[in-house]
């Protein structure tokens, strides 16, 4: 499905991403996975390369820097030649009620969330305009779309990526570049294994489907969405979250 298409995962070592990445991989495109844990990165590129017999490329690259991600942007572009698909992937939580919630702790997750998504749009949009060819999938969270008491700053970067989503997605259209988010609910992952064991009860409550999502569950609907099958649907936002918000 995606032969001798580029995709470039941002925060694809491990989790979420890691199962995108694995998903494109399975269908033919060539990886290349941005994440501040470069080890990793090489490790799961070279894994699923060998795995798939697709081309794949390893990089540590962290979002928040825009010289790291346009430096990164034309080394992949000189060596696998074009960048069809992005997934913004990236992203970390600090949780705390707003009152006791330092700065430093709101910065670093708009920054790495919200910019980091914004300065690989701007890098990798710019080449796919010029291509007249593009898909673009962010991954936002539900609690960017209901909010969640102790997350301001984590709902704050993923309503932010959801207006981030729909702009570049009426700037982009023009020139053939679909830009859409998926918003998954609770997922297993490491993010949500660090949870305590009553937390998560009460989490499985607001979930109709009574049971946490998987990492695959996600990266089926961003497969979708990167796909021709999805060519007419842009600036939308995919709810997977085991009917959370409906
Ligand atoms: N797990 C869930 O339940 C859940 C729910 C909704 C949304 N999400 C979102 O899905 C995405 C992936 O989450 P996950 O659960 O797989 O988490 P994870 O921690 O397993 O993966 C996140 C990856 O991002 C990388 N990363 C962090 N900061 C970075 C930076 N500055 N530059 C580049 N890479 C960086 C990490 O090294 C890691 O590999 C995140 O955006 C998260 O907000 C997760």
């Amino acid at each position: 499905m995606f032969k001798n298409k580029t995709a470039i995962i941002t925060g694809g070592a491990r989790g979420i991403g890691e199962a995108i990445a694995r998903k494109l991989a399975a269908a033919g495109a060539n990886i290349v996975i941005w994440d501040v844990m470069e080890d990793v990165a090489v490790e799961t590129a070279t894994k699923l390369g060998d795995e798939f017999g697709v081309k794949t490329r390893g990089l540590g690259v962290n979002v928040t820097s825009s010289e790291a991600v346009d430096e990164a942007t034309k080394a992949i572009l000189k060596e696998f030649g074009n960048i069809d698909l992005l997934v913004n992937d990236a992203g970390i939580t600090r949780d705390n009620i707003i009152l006791r919630m330092k700065e430093e702790d709101w910065d670093l997750v708009l920054n790495i969330n919200l910019k980091g998504a914004f300065l690989c749009t701007k890098a990798i949009g710019r080449y796919m305009l010029k291509a007249r060819y593009g898909r673009i999938v962010n991954i936002a969270s539900v609690i960017g779309l209901m909010g969640n008491a102790g997350q301001a700053n984590y709902g704050a970067s993923k309503a932010g990526l959801i207006g981030l989503t729909k702009t570049s997605a009426k700037e982009f259209a023009s020139r053939g570049v679909t830009v859409n988010a998926v918003a998954p609910g609770y997922i297993r992952t490491a993010m949500t294994d660090a949870l305590k064991d009553e937390v998560k009860e009460e989490m499985l409550k607001l979930v109709p489907l009574r049971k946490l999502g998987e990492p695959e569950d996600v990266a089926s609907c961003v497969g979708f969405l990167l796909s021709d099958s999805a060519k007419y649907v842009t600036g939308q936002v995919l709810t997977v979250d085991g009917g959370m918000v409906m």
